[in-house]
């Protein structure tokens, strides 16, 4: 099944909650936002039944997101369920929580973890993301380590003249810890809602000061990728990938579909709108009717959201606060990433 774009669906990204313990300034900049109503949360019995219904079709990698996975309670339900689906099951967590529950989850069937980390200095990491609980953060890797995760990872979103100092000594930690970590470019989506080209730090420079101090850096990505990441080794061994979603885009190669906590399905991290699976799933639709309506919305897919934002003349017009708070979906957070 093939989008207009000739883009398969390969991949599942389920936000299984839209509530977060951390404050990031790029994700959710303000104290409080209007949260998705707790009786719309789809139960770890309907998110079950949906990621089979895009298994049975398919796809062949979930990954939960939030918010903050580890805030619902019964995240260890969700993964035993759908490790129980037999494909790729990753999750992306800020770690603050992790290390209490990495055990459990890896029990439940869990092997790959992303942990998000964008300062290694406690003043920074009050300031842009207003916890205080940075060493929890960074114990999560050691507990993906010592419960047997594989393939874990970093990702930092770096900002100029506020984490844009720390690449290196986030590589050394990485390299310490046996994770691989990710720069991702600064993006203007959902509560980016100060958003600048001018904090973008690009590929091209994240690989210049990369290079200035462990040598040159290759390529090491796979030709047929459609990782959002593309990776690279240093001279000195060191392998890292580039998230480098606003300066080039990947969204021909995308083959992503998105399920928000209280079910409703985008196709694009820029869509406007998505299309909600949770009334027909309530109502009783069979499997093969929830299909059709999954199987209709991908086949008339032709958004390139990230391209089109980096060719808009109005780039720098951001979504105004008002309307991301008329509509939590739009957020970074329900949406997942
Ligand atoms: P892997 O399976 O390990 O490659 O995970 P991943 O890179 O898909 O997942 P992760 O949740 O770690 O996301 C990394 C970054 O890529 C986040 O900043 C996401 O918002 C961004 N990202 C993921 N999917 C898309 C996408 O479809 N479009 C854009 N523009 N960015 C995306
Ligand atoms: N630009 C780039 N990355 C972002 N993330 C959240 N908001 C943005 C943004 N505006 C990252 C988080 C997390 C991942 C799921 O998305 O830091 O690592
Ligand atoms: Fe929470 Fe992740 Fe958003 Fe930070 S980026 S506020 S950790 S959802």
């Amino acid at each position: 099944m093939l989008d207009r774009h000739k883009r398969p669906l390969g991949t599942l990204r389920i936000s299984v909650t839209d509530r977060c313990n951390l404050r990031c300034a790029y994700c959710m900049p303000e104290d409080e936002y209007v949260w998705l109503p707790s009786a719309s949360i789809l139960l770890a019995t309907e998110i079950e039944r949906l990621a089979r219904v895009f298994v049975e079709h398919g796809v062949r990698e979930l990954r939960l997101t939030g918010g903050e996975p580890l805030l619902r309670p019964d995240l260890v339900d969700v993964v035993a369920r759908l490790s129980r689906l037999g494909v790729d099951l990753a999750l992306t967590t800020n770690g603050v929580l992790f290390g209490d529950h990495a055990k459990a989850l890896r029990e439940a069937g869990l092997s790959r973890v992303t942990v998000s980390l964008d300062t290694l200095r406690p003043d920074r990491a009050k300031a842009m993301s207003k916890t205080t609980r940075l060493a929890d953060v960074i114990a999560s890797l050691d507990a993906a380590r010592a419960h047997g995760f594989v393939d874990t990872k970093i990702n930092m979103v770096v900002l100029r003249g506020r984490n844009d100092d720390e690449i290196a000594d986030m590589l050394a930690l990485g390299r310490d810890k046996g994770v691989e970590v990710r720069f991702i470019e600064y993006m203007d989506v959902g509560g980016a809602t100060r958003w600048s080209m001018a904090d973008v730090v690009t590929k091209d420079e994240i690989k210049a000061r990369i290079s200035a101090v462990c040598g040159p850096v290759e390529s090491i990505s796979p030709a047929s990728s459609r990782a959002p990441a593309t990776r690279f080794r240093a001279k000195d061994g060191t392998t890292f990938g580039v998230i480098a979603s606003t300066t080039q885009p990947f969204c021909g190669t995308c083959d992503r579909a998105r399920i928000t906590a209280d079910g409703v399905l985008f196709t694009c991290l820029y869509a406007e709108n998505g299309v909600d699976l949770r009334q027909p799933l309530r109502a009783g639709a069979t499997d093969e009717s929830l299909w059709a309506t999954v199987s209709e919305t991908w086949q008339a897919r032709t958004d390139r959201g990230a391209e089109d934002r980096s060719r808009s003349p109005t780039r720098d017009v951001l979504i105004p606060v008002t309307r991301l708070r008329a509509d939590p979906h739009r957020e970074m957070h329900t949406r997942g990433g």
